[in-house]
C-alpha cells in the first residue's frame, strides 16, 4: 500500500506548534511595542536628567522660546541649551537647589547634560523648523501648550497623516508671524481693522473683516495663505528627499 502520508509529515505537527508560538510571541511584542506611548508618541513623557520646568521659565519668567532654542528660526534642527545658558543666572539664582545639581556638575566637569530627546521624526524623511516657524506656524500647533508643561511630553502624533492634515489646510494653524512665540494667542486677540490694514483680506471675502467684531481661525488664516502665498509640500519628495 502506498504511503499515503511522506515521512516528513510526521514533523508537520510540531513545526506548527513552533510556527504557532513565534507568532504570539510577535504579537505580544508588537502590541507593546505599538501600544506604549514611546510608539504612539502622544503623552511620551521621558523623565530628564535634571528637571527643566518650562512653565516657571516662560510662564512665570517671560523668557522667549528663542532664549534657549536659539536655532529654531535659522536652522533644520532646534538646538537644546547648553549648561552655560542655564548658568548664566543659576551661578547666582538658586545656587543651592539640590534640582540643579547634575547641572553643575556639568559645568564643573565640561561633560554635557545628557537631555532625553522626546521628538523624533525618522531619517528618511526631511524637517525643517525655521521653515515653518517663519511662516506663520506657532510651536503650538506642533508641541501644544509647552509654556504651562512642569515636564515636556509629546503632545501631538508628528506622524505623516498629521503632518499632510495641516499641509492640506494651512488656514487652520497660521497665525500672524509676531504671535508664532506667543503660545497663548488665540484668533479673539486680533484686532479686526488693524489685521486687514496691515495684511489685507481674501479675494472672494462676502463682507468686509475690517467691519467685523472678530476674525475666526479660517478668516486669519486664509488671508495670511493669500497673503504669502502659502503652498506647503503634498507630494512625496517634498518631505522624503
Ligand atoms: C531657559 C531655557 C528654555 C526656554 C526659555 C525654553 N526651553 Fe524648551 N527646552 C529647554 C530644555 C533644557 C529642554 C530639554 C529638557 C526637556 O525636555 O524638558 C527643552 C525641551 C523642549 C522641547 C522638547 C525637545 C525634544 O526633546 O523633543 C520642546 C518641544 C520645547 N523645549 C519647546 C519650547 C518652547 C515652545 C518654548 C517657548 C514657549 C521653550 N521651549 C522655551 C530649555 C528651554
Ligand atoms: C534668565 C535666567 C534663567 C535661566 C537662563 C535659567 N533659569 Fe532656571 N530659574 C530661574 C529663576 C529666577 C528660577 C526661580 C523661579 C522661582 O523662584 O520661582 C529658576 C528655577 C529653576 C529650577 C527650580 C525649580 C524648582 O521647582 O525648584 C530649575 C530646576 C531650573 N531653574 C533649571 C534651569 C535649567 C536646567 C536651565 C537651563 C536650561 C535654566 N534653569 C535656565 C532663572 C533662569
Ligand atoms: C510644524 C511643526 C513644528 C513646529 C511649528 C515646531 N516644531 Fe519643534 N519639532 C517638530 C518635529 C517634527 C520635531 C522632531 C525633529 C527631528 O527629529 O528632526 C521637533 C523637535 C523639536 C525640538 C528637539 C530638537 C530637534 O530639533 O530635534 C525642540 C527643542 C523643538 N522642536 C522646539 C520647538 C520650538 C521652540 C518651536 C517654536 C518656536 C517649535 N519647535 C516649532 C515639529 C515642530
Ligand atoms: C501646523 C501646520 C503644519 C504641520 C503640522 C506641518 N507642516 Fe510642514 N509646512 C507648513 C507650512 C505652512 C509650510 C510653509 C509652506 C510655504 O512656505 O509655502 C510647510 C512647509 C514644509 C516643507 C517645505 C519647506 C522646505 O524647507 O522645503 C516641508 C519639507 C515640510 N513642511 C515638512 C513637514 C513635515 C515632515 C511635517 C510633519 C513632521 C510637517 N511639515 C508638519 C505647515 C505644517
Ligand atoms: C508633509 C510631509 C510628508 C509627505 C508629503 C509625505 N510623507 Fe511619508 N512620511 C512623513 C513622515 C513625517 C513620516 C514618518 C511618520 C512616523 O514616524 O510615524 C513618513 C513615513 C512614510 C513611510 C513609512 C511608513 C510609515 O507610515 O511610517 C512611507 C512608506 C512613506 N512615508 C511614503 C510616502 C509617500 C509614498 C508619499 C507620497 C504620496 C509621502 N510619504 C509623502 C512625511 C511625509
Amino acid at each position: 500500500m502506498a504511503n499515503f502520508f511522506p515521512r516528513w509529515s510526521n514533523w508537520l505537527p510540531l513545526k506548527i506548534l513552533v510556527c504557532a508560538g513565534v507568532t504570539v510571541t510577535a504579537l505580544t511584542a508588537a502590541t507593546w511595542y505599538y501600544a506604549t506611548p514611546k510608539y504612539t508618541r502622544v503623552g511620551y513623557e521621558p523623565i530628564q536628567p535634571n528637571p527643566f520646568p518650562h512653565d516657571i521659565h516662560v510662564q512665570q519668567l517671560g523668557m522667549d522660546c528663542r532664549y534657549c532654542h536659539s536655532f529654531v528660526d535659522v536652522a533644520a534642527h532646534s538646538n537644546i541649551p547648553d549648561t552655560q545658558t542655564c548658568m548664566a543666572c543659576h551661578s547666582q539664582v538658586q545656587k543651592d537647589n539640590p534640582k540643579l545639581e547634575p547641572v553643575r556638575v556639568s559645568w564643573k566637569t565640561g561633560a554635557p547634560v545628557e537631555w532625553v530627546q522626546i521628538h523624533r521624526t525618522p531619517d528618511f524623511t526631511y524637517y525643517n523648523h525655521a521653515a515653518h516657524v517663519n511662516r506663520g506656524i506657532s510651536c503650538h500647533s506642533c508641541h501644544g501648550q509647552v509654556n504651562e508643561m512642569r515636564v515636556v511630553h509629546h503632545d501631538q502624533p508628528h506622524s505623516m497623516a498629521w503632518c499632510l492634515d495641516c499641509h492640506r489646510n494651512p488656514e487652520n494653524h497660521l497665525r500672524p508671524n509676531d504671535q508664532v512665540y506667543n503660545l497663548d494667542w488665540k484668533p479673539g486677540d486680533v484686532n479686526p481693522a488693524e489685521f486687514v490694514a496691515k495684511y489685507g483680506q481674501p479675494k472672494d471675502a462676502k463682507e468686509d473683516f475690517s467691519k467685523k467684531q472678530k476674525l475666526t481661525q479660517q478668516e486669519i488664516g486664509q488671508t495670511l495663505k493669500e497673503r504669502w502665498n502659502i503652498q506647503p509640500p503634498l507630494n512625496c519628495q517634498g518631505c522624503h528627499r
